[in-house]
């Protein structure tokens, strides 16, 4: 299996990173890729949001924007997948390319603006598949709308009830206006439209924020999630900020920086929400996950699940089976039963 994976890393590393998920995608669909049956250590089982899941380690939205593969990045070994962003109607996103690998630092930067098929491609997908699994839906604002609120209930209404839970994505960099949603009086509006509009479906319903959060903007995001009994803060997006230590020819494009050189940045930010959350609902830690030790930076910063992207793209699925074996190694040094033991242990 190593060799096969060798191989295709070979043959993908050449190509135009975008065309490269194309390519995984395909395969992904077709069955091509070995499930890995092995049970996750039992350390590793997490109850959030009154479900069980086998482990804390999920794929982050990105991937799968357009629901073509919750199922096959299950059997990966993922113990959750969030599909999307779903934007009401399909949109092209932002020219090509957009999609670049930093391979010196293990990163990638990102313009995609949203492409996708929109949501009623995305409904029908999730509504002809078997309920399994953990699978959550995120949902983002059309570029053109006028109302931008008005596409996350849109979403949201038309995805809770096929959701295990819903996301309202206020963070991506590239959508231009869209993470003024993170103010104090936009997102509380926001939130309060999508659960009215989601009342008869109790879906968990959590906000994803970026890792460019300030101490003021985190005051405001958990005051309004505390207010609203929200379900979760991920934290968190994409960085706009470069690091000085950037090596690679990429560095410079615009847009959403992602993968290693965003892993110390986005524990901080977890951790600095975690203080502010006191414990009143779990928080997802997102951002440069590429080992066990990073997951569980993020879980002893006060996270309950944490989601990785990006590192797949430079190791590939078997980087899953990585993580979960380092995490259970560490839990058990550190004589930690459970993930739940663990979580905020550092704060
Ligand atoms: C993303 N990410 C993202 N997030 C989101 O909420 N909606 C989206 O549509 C996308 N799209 C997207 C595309 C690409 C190509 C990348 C690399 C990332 C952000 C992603 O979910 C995650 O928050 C960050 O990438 C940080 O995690 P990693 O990648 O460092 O593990």
């Amino acid at each position: 299996m190593a060799a096969w994976y060798a191989f295709a890393d070979l043959f993908l590393s050449r190509l135009d990173a975008e065309a490269a998920h194309g390519l995984a995608l395909g395969a992904l669909k077709s069955g091509l890729l070995p499930a890995d049956r092995r049970p996750d250590p039992p350390s590793l089982a997490v109850q959030v949001w009154g479900r069980t899941l086998p482990n804390p380690v999920g794929l982050a939205a990105g991937f799968d924007k357009n629901a073509e593969v919750p199922d096959a990045m299950l059997a990966v070994g993922f113990g959750s997948v969030e599909i999307g962003s779903v934007t009401p109607r399909p949109q092209e996103g932002n020219p090509r390319p957009r999609l670049f690998r930093l391979p010196e630092d293990r990163g990638v930067i990102n313009r995609m603006g949203f492409p996708g098929q929109g949501l009623e491609a995305v409904r029908a997908r999730l509504a002809a598949r078997a309920r399994r699994g953990f699978v959550g839906v995120n949902v983002g604002a059309n570029k053109d709308t006028t109302d931008r609120a008005a596409d996350y209930v849109a979403g949201c209404a038309a995805l809770a009830s096929y959701a295990d839970y819903l996301v309202c994505n206020v963070s991506s960099p590239n959508t231009p206006g869209l993470r003024n949603l993170q103010g104090r009086a936009q997102l509380g509006d926001l939130l309060k439209r999508v659960q009215d509009a989601i009342a008869r479906h109790p879906v968990p319903l959590v906000v994803k924020i970026a890792p460019d959060a300030t101490d003021d903007d985190l005051d405001d995001i958990v005051a309004v999630c505390r207010e609203l009994a929200m379900d979760g803060i991920i934290v968190g997006n994409t960085t706009l900020s470069r690091p000085d230590t950037l090596r690679s020819a990429r560095r410079g494009e615009a847009g959403g920086l992602s993968g290693a050189p965003l892993a110390a940045l986005s524990t901080e930010v977890l951790r600095r929400t975690a203080m502010r959350v006191e414990r009143q609902f779990p928080l997802v830690g997102c951002g440069g996950i590429g080992s066990g030790a990073d997951a569980y930076a993020k879980i002893r910063a006060g996270a309950t699940l944490v989601q990785l992207y990006s590192m797949m793209v430079y190791e590939g699925p078997p980087l899953v089976r990585r993580i979960k074996e380092e995490l259970a190694a560490l839990l058990a040094r550190d004589g930690f039963g459970s993930v739940r033991e663990a979580v905020g242990a550092d704060l």
